[in-house]
């Protein structure tokens, strides 16, 4: 289970605390989407679950156990809004090589398979791939890290409206094996997804799992 209690963060340079009293309690396995406006706090969120980012007041445990950042940094994956922007490799095969030097070709065959990219060629470069192959690409660097909690921010903002749809259906595969967390604006497109569903406002979570049953 992952449970967060009392978050208290304030940057030294923010006026007002960006998260206050903060709780949630969720299992080990599901998707959870939590959504709200701009400057909610969502991004500061999700940097602040996966290890990124420090925070003043209460605590994250992982099954009751209180995750220090170093360990919430092995605990999960974190993609980035927009992470095709930070693709590093030349190509598709140097990308996911980085940061795991001895990974086998077995490994990169699953992964890609995993999600929805088999047969792709790995010497193709990442910014050939559409921009759905490139999310899930994005998607399979952070799989390789086998997080437990593979936290996404905005996974299909900027997308087509099919592409989105492929993202959202690669979430629900996925979703057996780990805690996926899914910060976005279109809470919307994520309906069909039997999920746990959060607006941050003023700094905490409001259950919105009414609003979505209704409609
Ligand atoms: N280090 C910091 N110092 C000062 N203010 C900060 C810092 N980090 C974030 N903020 C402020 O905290 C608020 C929340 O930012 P955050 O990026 O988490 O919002 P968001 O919900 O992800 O917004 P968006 O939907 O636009 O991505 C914003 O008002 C932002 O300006
Ligand atoms: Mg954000």
């Amino acid at each position: 289970m992952l449970s967060l209690k009392g978050i208290y963060y304030q940057p030294s340079t923010a006026e007002r605390p960006i998260l206050e009293d903060l709780t949630l309690e969720t299992n080990s396995k599901g998707i959870v989407i939590i959504s709200g406006s701009s400057g909610s706090g969502k991004t500061t969120l999700v940097e602040i679950i996966s290890g990124l980012s420090g925070y003043q007041k209460g605590e994250i445990k992982w099954r009751n156990k209180k995750l220090s950042a170093r360990q919430r940094r092995w605990l999960c994956g974190l993609v980035f809004q927009f992470p095709e922007r930070y693709f590093l490799g030349l190509t598709v095969g140097q990308e996911l090589r980085l940061g795991h030097k001895k990974l086998s070709n077995k490994d990169q065959v699953s992964v890609m398979k995993e999600v929805g990219l088999d047969g792709l060629d790995f010497k193709q470069p990442p910014e050939q791939l559409s921009g759905g192959q490139q999310r899930r690409l994005a998607i399979a660097v952070q799989l390789l890290r086998k997080p437990k909690v593979l936290l996404l921010d905005e996974p299909t903002a900027g997308l087509d409206w099919s592409v989105k749809d492929e993202v959202i259906k690669l979430l629900s595969r996925l979703r057996r094996n780990q805690k996926i967390l899914v910060v976005t604006h279109e809470p919307e497109l994520f309906k069909s997804l039997n999920i746990e569903n959060y607006e941050l406002r003023g700094g905490q979570l409001h259950s919105q799992n009414n609003f979505l049953s209704i409609s």
